[in-house]
């Protein structure tokens, strides 16, 4: 079976969607981010911190590749992989993609607190302009499922919905 994409911002969902929807067709779950950790041995945090943005994102593209040679996946990426231009169009050619469409608003009011999300560590104007930048590259999923006031069981019915 072909692999899915969950795409989207930090805090929309991915990874609690992912699960069911991986249970609900039979694939194997992996979170990208939690790959990363695994195999680096360090917390996406530290690596942010000791290595730099950059390298982190050298290190999403890297397992990307490996993913991209597995099938029968769900996979929850982190919400910059999504945002590459590149990495989106590497998905979209092998599987379908699936963009987690919430409002910034909601976004920042399930996250605020977490401070395990680097990016977050930045003014809310930056972060806006980053959300606006991001969308863009989002919107050339395959699917967008507007995850607004919907428990992450309705929202596995429309992704459902959309790929039969
Ligand atoms: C990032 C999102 C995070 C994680 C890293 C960078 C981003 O994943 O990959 O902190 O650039 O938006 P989540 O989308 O799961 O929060």
């Amino acid at each position: 079976m072909k692999n899915i994409y969950l795409v989207g911002f930090m805090g929309s969902g991915k990874s609690t969607v992912g699960k069911l929807l991986a249970d609900k067709t039979s694939r194997d779950f992996v979170d990208v981010d939690k790959l990363i950790e695994e195999r680096e041995k360090m917390k996406i945090k530290d690596i942010f911190e000791k290595k730099g943005e950059l390298y982190f994102r050298e290190l999403e593209k890297k397992y990307l590749q490996e993913l991209l040679n597995t099938q029968n996946l769900v996979v929850s990426t982190g919400g910059g992989l999504g945002a590459d231009a590149e990495n989106m169009n590497q998905m979209k050619k092998n599987g379908i993609v699936i963009w987690l469409d919430l409002n910034l608003n909601t976004i920042l009011e399930r996250i605020k607190n977490d401070e395990n999300r680097p990016l977050l560590n930045q003014p809310l104007d930056k972060i806006k302009k980053l959300f606006d930048e991001r969308k863009k590259v989002y919107g050339l999923a395959t699917y967008r499922i507007n995850a607004e006031n919907k428990t992450p069981f309705q929202i596995v019915e429309e992704i459902l919905n959309k790929i039969k």
